[in-house]
C-alpha cells in the first residue's frame, strides 16, 4: 500500500487531466491512495488544499482541458515573495515545511507534472529527500529530454485551425494577416502550425529575421497573382537588429517575463514598407485551452501510467519521457539542463524552405 501525492505546476496544457486520470486508475489497481495538491504545492502547505482523488473524481476527465487541481506559475516554494501589511515584499523559503508535511502525512512519492520551471523545483525537493517522479508538460515542447511534451499537439492543432480560417478573410480583402503564437524562446508551435497552415512567412526565435524578407515575399506573391499573405510570428522572435518584446513580469512572484508584442510590430513594419492593408492578431491562451487531441491524450495517459510503474520499481528523481516512440525515464537533473530549440537542419525547416516559406533569413 502506497500513498501518492500529485501536483500540476506552471501554465496549464491540454492533457494534464489525462495524466491525473491515469495515475488515479493505475494506483487504484495497485490498492494505493492518491491525493491531489491544489495549485502546485499549496496542498503540502495547507491540508485544506489537499484532495483525496477517487475513481469518481476523475471520471471522464481525460478528455477535458485544464487541470482539476489548478495550477500556478508564480509559486516557487524555495523563494516565495510575500507582501506584508506595510506593502513590503519579503522572499520566504517554505520548502522545509513542505518536506515536513509530506513526511507527516505519510506520502511515499510525489508525481510532479510540469514544464522546466516546475520540474526544476521538483528536482530541488528530490535533493532534499522527497521521492519525486516528473511528468513533462508544456505546449511549448521545449523540454530537451523528451521527444514530445503533451499539450503541444493540441496547441499546434488550434493554431493551424486559426490559420486555415484566416486564409479566406485575408484573401477576400487582399490583406496581410500576422499571427503571433506562443512558445516562449522556442519556435516549435510557430514552425509546425505555420507549415501546416500555409504560411508565407514564419519567424522563429531561433532565426533573427530581416523584415525585408517578408516584404519581398509579398511582392513575389503579387507577381504570381496572390494578393494576400499569412505571417506566423513566434512570441519569442526578434528582428536581426531588435530585441525580444515583452510586457514585463506581471504578477508578484512570477519568474518569467510575459512575452508579446512582436506580431503587431511586424504588422506595422509590413504596412509601412509595402502599403498593404495589414492586421495582426495574438492567439494567446486559446492555444492552451480545449480538449486534448488524441495524440496528447494518449501521450498523457501513457506518461501517467509510466510514472506509477516507476514508483513501483522504486525509481526516484526521474522524469518519464518519450523516446523514439517508447516510454523511458531520464534523471530529472538532465531533463532540466537546457531548453529544446528548433534544429535548423531538421527536415521540417528544410521542407518549409522548399515549399517557399520565408523564414526571415
Ligand atoms: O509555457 C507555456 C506558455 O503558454 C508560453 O507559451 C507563454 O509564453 C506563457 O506560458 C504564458 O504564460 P501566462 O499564462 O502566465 O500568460
Amino acid at each position: 500500500m502506497k500513498k501518492i501525492v500529485i501536483s500540476t505546476g506552471g501554465g496549464d496544457a491540454p492533457g494534464l487531466n489525462a495524466v491525473i486520470y491515469a495515475v488515479v486508475h493505475a494506483c487504484y489497481r495497485r490498492g494505493w491512495e492518491v491525493y491531489g495538491s491544489r495549485s502546485g504545492y499549496a496542498g503540502l502547505l495547507d491540508s485544506d488544499e489537499l484532495q483525496r482523488l477517487t475513481l469518481a473524481d476523475v471520471d471522464g476527465i481525460y478528455a477535458i482541458g485544464g487541470t482539476i487541481l489548478g495550477s500556478t506559475n508564480k509559486g516557487d516554494p524555495f523563494a516565495t515573495p510575500v507582501e506584508n501589511l506595510a506593502g513590503e515584499v519579503q522572499v520566504v523559503d517554505v520548502s522545509d515545511k513542505i518536506i515536513r508535511n509530506f513526511q507527516r502525512m505519510g506520502f511515499d512519492a510525489h508525481i510532479a507534472i510540469g514544464g522546466d520551471g516546475s520540474l526544476a523545483i521538483a528536482q530541488r525537493f528530490f535533493e532534499k529527500g522527497m521521492p519525486v517522479i516528473g511528468v513533462p508538460k508544456t505546449i511549448d515542447n521545449d523540454l530537451e529530454a523528451t521527444d514530445r511534451t503533451f499539450g503541444f499537439d493540441t496547441a499546434v492543432s488550434t493554431a493551424t485551425e486559426a490559420l486555415d480560417k484566416l486564409h479566406s478573410t485575408a484573401k477576400s480583402h487582399d490583406r496581410v494577416m500576422v499571427v503571433e503564437v506562443m512558445g516562449r524562446d522556442s519556435g516549435w508551435i510557430a514552425l509546425y502550425s505555420g507549415i501546416s497552415g500555409g504560411a508565407d512567412a514564419i519567424f522563429l526565435p531561433e532565426i533573427p529575421f530581416d523584415i525585408e524578407c517578408i516584404c519581398n515575399k509579398i511582392s513575389d506573391n503579387e507577381l504570381h497573382g496572390k494578393d494576400y499573405a499569412i505571417v506566423v510570428v513566434a512570441e519569442g522572435a526578434r528582428s536581426s537588429d531588435g530585441e525580444v518584446m515583452n510586457k514585463g513580469r506581471g504578477e508578484l512572484g512570477r519568474e518569467e517575463v510575459i512575452l508579446g508584442g512582436i506580431g503587431e510590430w511586424v504588422a506595422q513594419q509590413i504596412r509601412e514598407r509595402t502599403g498593404k492593408d495589414t492586421r495582426s492578431l495574438v492567439l494567446g491562451h486559446l492555444q492552451r485551452g480545449g480538449s486534448p487531441t488524441t495524440f496528447d491524450r494518449l501521450l498523457a495517459l501513457r506518461f501517467g501510467a509510466a510514472a506509477v510503474r516507476l514508483i513501483e520499481e522504486g525509481v526516484q528523481g526521474h522524469m518519464v519521457a518519450l523516446s523514439a516512440g517508447h516510454m523511458v525515464s531520464v534523471p530529472l537533473a538532465d531533463a532540466i539542463k537546457s531548453r529544446k530549440k528548433v534544429d535548423l537542419n531538421s527536415d521540417k525547416v528544410l521542407a518549409a524552405r522548399e515549399i517557399g516559406i520565408c523564414l526571415g533569413d
